[in-house]
C-alpha cells in the first residue's frame, strides 16, 4: 500500500534554460501490520465424523459433512456457523439396516461422504444412508432437495470403507464399493445424462483397492494435440504382479479419459481408458519400500506440464514407524502412460497364473490412451468407435510394467516414529524471490508437520498439536486466499494460520525456523509473517539457510546486509518525452531515510532536454506506482554562452536541496525514533 508520496517540481521555475533541472521526488512509506496466531475451532454436540470438507472462496465459507448433518461456516472464522442442514435416515431404512446384522449406533447412520460443486448455486451431497447410498442437491437456501437420487456408485455403503469423490464439469468420478458387502471395488462416473461408466469387476482392474484421492489435470488446455483432460485415481490393492507370501499391499496410480464413452460392443458401458501403474516411494539404497499411499496432493499449475504430485506413504509392515513423502512430475506419470509397456497374465504350470510383461504386438491406437487429434484424423471420434482390437486389449491390460518413480529417485522426507494421515502443500515466494514447496503433514495422532524442501535438503519448520485428542487427521485443507489451514477429524473442525511466526521472539528464533514464510521484521522488533501483507514495504530479514549472523546486534537496530524486500528500495524511476521512453541522460540520488522509506530524486541532464516537450516521470515499486507530469519549454537563448552560468546555478539548486534533505532527515530521525528504531546509513 502507498501511503504517502510527495512530490516537488523543481522545473520550469523560471523561463529559458533554467528548466533543464527537473527534479522529481518520490517518497514511500510502509503500512502497519498485524499478527493472530490461535487456533479456532467448530464442533456441535451430539454431532461427530467432520469428515468432508469443502471450500468455496468466493463465497468465504467452509462447507462441512458431518454424520447426519452439513454445515456452512466462515472461511475466516469458521466458529462461525452460517447454515446448517440435518440429513437423517428414515426409520424404516434403519430397521432395514439393522436386520442386515448392522450396529444402529455406528453403522445405520446417514455419513456425509459427498461434498462437491454441481454449480454456483447447488452443491452435490451423498451421505452412507444406513448402507443404502443416497445423493441428493443442496441449494442456496441450505435445503435439500429431496431428490433421494441412488448413490451407488457414488458413495460408500460402509462409513469405515475407504472411498474418494471428485466432481469434474458436473460429472462425478468416484472410487469406492458397489455393494452392500464392500465387495464389488469400482471407479465409476455419475453424469446426469449419460449412463454410469464403470471397471470391470475383475481383479486385473481392482483388487481389494483402498481408495485415497482423485482429481482432474487438465491437459487438453492449449493442447496441440487436441488432447483429453484426465482424471487420476490414487489407491493401495493387492497386488496381482508379485509372488509373495500373503497379501503384498502396491500403491497405483491409475487414469481415465474425461471423454471416454466406453466401447460400442466391447468395454460397453465400461472405461476404455483405464490404465494404472505403480506409484513407487523407496528407498534404494536401504532396499525399503513404503507400500501404503494414504493421501495425495496435486499441486497444480498454469502450465499443465508443471504439475507435481505430492503423496505420503507408510509401509504395510506399520512397526517399521516410518512415513514418507514422495514426489513426482507429471511428465514422468505421463511417459509411463503413453509409453510404457504392458502387463498380461500368464498361465504357469496347471492353475497357477503370474504376471509378465506383454512382448507381443500392441494394437494400434494404443490401448487405453485418450482420443486426439491424431485418432480423429483416422475417423476415430470417440470411444465408441474404438477398434475391438484395442478394446479388448485393455480389457485384459490394464496394468503398466513401467512404474512411475519419484523426483530424485526417493522420499522428499522421511519421518519416523509417525503415522501420516494427510498432506497438502503450497508453493511460496520467499523474499530472496525463489519458490518454496512447503509441505503440511498430518499424523493419525492430530499432529500437523510443517516441512520445506531446500534443493535437495528438506527442513521440519515446526510440530504443532491441532486437534484438542489424540485422534487422526481426517481432512486436510489449504486456502490459497485466506491463508488458513482446515483440519477435519471425527469430533470436530479446526481453523489455524498456516504459520506462526510471531512466536519467535528474537531475531535468532525467527531466523533459526527457516519458515518462508516468517521474516524478523527490523523496525517492530518482531517475527511476522510476510503474506499477511504481501505487497508491504518492510524491513525485513529473512535467511533460509537459517544464518542468524543475519540478525542485528546489540544496539544496532539495522545491519549493513540487512535486505528490504520487497520494500522501497525496488523503487525506480523512469522518464518519458513526449510519451517515449528516455533512456540515459537521466540521473538519480537516493538516501535511504528510516529502516522504512527511501528518498529517491532523479534529474535528467541536459544532454536529454529538448525544446517545447512535455516530460513526465514515474516512480515505480512493488509498493505502488505514481506519476508526475512536468511541462518543460525551452526557450530560444544560445545555450553555449550561458553552460557556465548554468552550472553554478545548477550546484546551488542541488546544495539547497541537500539542506533540504539534511532537514527532513532530521525530522524523520526525530519522528522515528518515537517509534524506537534509529536510522540507518547505508
Ligand atoms: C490468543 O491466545 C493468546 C494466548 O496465547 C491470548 O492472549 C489471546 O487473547 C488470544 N487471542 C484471541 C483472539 O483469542
Ligand atoms: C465416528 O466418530 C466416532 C467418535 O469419535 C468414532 O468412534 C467412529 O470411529 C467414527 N466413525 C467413522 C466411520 O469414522
Ligand atoms: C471468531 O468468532 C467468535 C464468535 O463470534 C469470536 O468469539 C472469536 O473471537 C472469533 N475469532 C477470531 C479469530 O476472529
Ligand atoms: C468424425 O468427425 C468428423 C468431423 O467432425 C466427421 O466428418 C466424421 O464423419 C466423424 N466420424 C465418425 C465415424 O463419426
Ligand atoms: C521433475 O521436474 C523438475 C522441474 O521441472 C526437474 O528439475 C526434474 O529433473 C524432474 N524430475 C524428473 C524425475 O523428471
Ligand atoms: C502407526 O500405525 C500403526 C498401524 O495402525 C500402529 O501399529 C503404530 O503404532 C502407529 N505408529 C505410531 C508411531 O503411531
Amino acid at each position: 500500500m502507498l501511503k504517502r508520496y510527495t512530490s516537488l517540481k523543481r522545473a520550469a521555475a523560471s523561463v529559458g534554460f533554467h528548466c533543464w533541472l527537473v527534479l522529481c521526488f518520490f517518497f514511500f512509506f510502509s503500512p502497519p501490520f498485524s499478527t493472530d496466531v490461535n487456533l479456532t475451532e467448530f464442533s456441535e454436540p451430539g454431532i461427530f465424523n467432520y469428515s468432508t470438507l469443502l471450500l468455496n472462496e468466493d463465497k468465504d465459507v467452509l462447507y462441512v459433512g458431518a454424520r447426519e448433518a452439513i454445515f456452512e461456516l466462515s472461511m475466516k472464522n469458521v466458529s462461525v456457523k452460517k447454515n446448517k442442514v440435518i440429513w437423517k435416515v428414515p426409520d424404516t431404512h434403519i430397521t432395514m439396516c439393522i436386520q442386515k446384522g448392522k450396529s444402529k449406533e455406528t453403522d445405520c447412520l446417514n455419513y456425509i461422504r459427498v461434498l462437491q460443486v454441481f454449480d454456483d448455486n447447488t452443491l452435490y451431497v451423498c451421505g452412507t444412508h444406513a448402507f443404502q447410498p443416497v445423493c441428493d442437491y443442496l441449494v442456496n437456501s441450505f435445503k435439500l432437495e429431496e431428490k433421494q437420487e441412488d448413490g451407488r456408485g457414488k458413495c460408500s455403503f460402509d462409513p469405515e470403507q475407504s472411498f474418494t469423490a471428485v466432481m469434474v464439469d458436473g460429472e462425478l468420478y468416484s472410487g469406492t464399493a458397489y455393494n452392500f458387502l464392500g465387495s464389488e471395488p469400482i471407479i465409476s462416473r455419475y453424469s446426469p445424462s449419460q449412463s454410469l461408466l464403470r471397471t470391470e469387476y475383475s481383479t486385473s482392474w481392482l483388487n481389494e483397492p483402498s481408495f485415497v484421492y482423485a482429481d482432474v489435470i487438465r491437459e487438453s488446455k492449449n493442447s496441440a494435440d487436441g488432447e483429453d483432460d484426465k482424471i487420476y485415481y490414487f489407491f493401495t490393492e493387492v497386488s496381482v504382479e508379485y509372488e509373495f507370501f500373503g497379501k503384498l499391499l502396491i500403491p497405483r496410480i491409475a487414469r481415465v479419459c474425461k471423454g471416454d464413452l466406453g466401447g460400442q460392443r466391447t468395454l460397453q458401458k465400461k472405461w476404455t481408458t483405464f490404465l494404472k501403474a505403480k506409484l513407487v516411494c523407496s528407498m534404494p539404497e536401504l532396499n525399503f519400500v513404503f507400500n501404503v499411499v494414504h493421501d495425495v496432493f496435486i499441486l497444480k499449475n498454469e502450465d499443465w506440464k508443471e504439475t507435481v504430485i505430492y503423496a505420503v506413504f507408510t509401509s504395510q509392515w506399520g512397526n517399521v514407524g516410518l512415513s514418507a513423502v514422495c514426489a513426482y512430475n507429471i511428465s514422468s506419470v505421463e511417459e509411463v502412460f503413453s509409453k510404457g509397456k504392458y502387463m498380461q497374465k500368464a498361465t504357469v504350470e496347471q492353475s497357477h497364473t503370474k504376471w509378465v510383461r506383454y512382448n507381443g504386438i500392441i494394437p494400434s491406437p494404443r490401448p487405453g490412451a485418450c482420443i486426439n487429434n491424431n485418432n480423429r484424423i483416422q475417423n476415430i471420434n470417440s470411444s465408441l468407435h474404438m477398434p475391438d482390437k484395442t478394446l479388448q486389449f485393455i480389457k485384459d491390460h490394464p496394468l503398466l510394467e513401467d512404474p512411475v518413480l519419484p523426483v530424485g529417485n526417493g522420499p522428499r522426507l522421511i519421518t519416523k516414529d509417525v503415522n501420516y494421515t494427510q498432506i497438502a502443500v503450497e508453493r511460496v515466494q520467499a523474499l530472496d524471490d525463489n519458490v518454496y514447496d512447503v509441505i503440511f503433514t498430518g499424523t493419525d495422532k492430530g499432529v500437523l508437520h510443517k516441512s520445506v524442501i531446500y534443493g535437495s535438503e528438506v527442513h521440519i519448520i515446526e510440530e504443532i498439536q491441532l486437534l484438542r485428542y489424540s485422534e487422526p487427521i481426517k481432512t486436510l485443507l489449504l486456502s490459497s486466499q485466506g491463508r488458513f489451514l482446515y483440519v477435519a477429524s471425527d469430533t470436530g473442525v479446526v481453523q489455524s494460520p498456516i504459520a506462526f511466526c510471531e512466536k519467535y521472539a528474537t531475531c535468532e528464533e525467527c531466523i533459526l525456523a527457516r519458515d518462508p514464510y516468517c521474516a524478523w521484521h527490523l523496525d517492530a522488533e518482531a517475527c511476522v509473517s510476510i503474506i499477511q501483507d504481501p505487497v508491504a514495504a518492510r524491513c525485513l530479514v529473512q535467511s533460509l539457510d537459517g544464518d542468524a549472523e543475519k540478525c542485528p546486534r546489540g544496539k544496532e537496530r539495522l545491519p549493513k546486509f540487512a535486505v528490504c524486500p520487497p520494500g522501497p528500495s525496488d523503487l525506480h524511476i523512469h522518464w518519458q518525452v513526449n510519451g517515449q521512453e528516455l533512456e540515459g541522460a537521466v540521473q538519480e540520488y537516493r538516501q535511504g531515510l528510516t529502516p522504512r522509506g527511501v528518498f529517491v530524486s532523479s534529474w535528467v541532464r541536459q544532454g536529454g532536454l529538448a525544446k517545447n516537450s512535455q516530460y513526465q516521470c514515474t516512480a515505480a515499486s512493488r509498493v505502488g506506482s505514481e506519476t508526475s507530469k512536468i511541462v518543460v519549454i525551452l526557450g530560444n537563448r544560445d545555450e553555449d554562452s550561458t553552460r557556465t552560468s548554468d552550472f553554478s546555478q545548477w550546484r546551488s539548486a542541488l546544495t539547497d536541496h541537500e539542506k533540504l534533505l539534511k532537514s527532513w532527515e532530521k525530522a524523520w530521525v526525530g519522528l522515528s525514533t518515537l517509534h524506537g528504531p534509529t536510522i540507518s546509513k547505508h
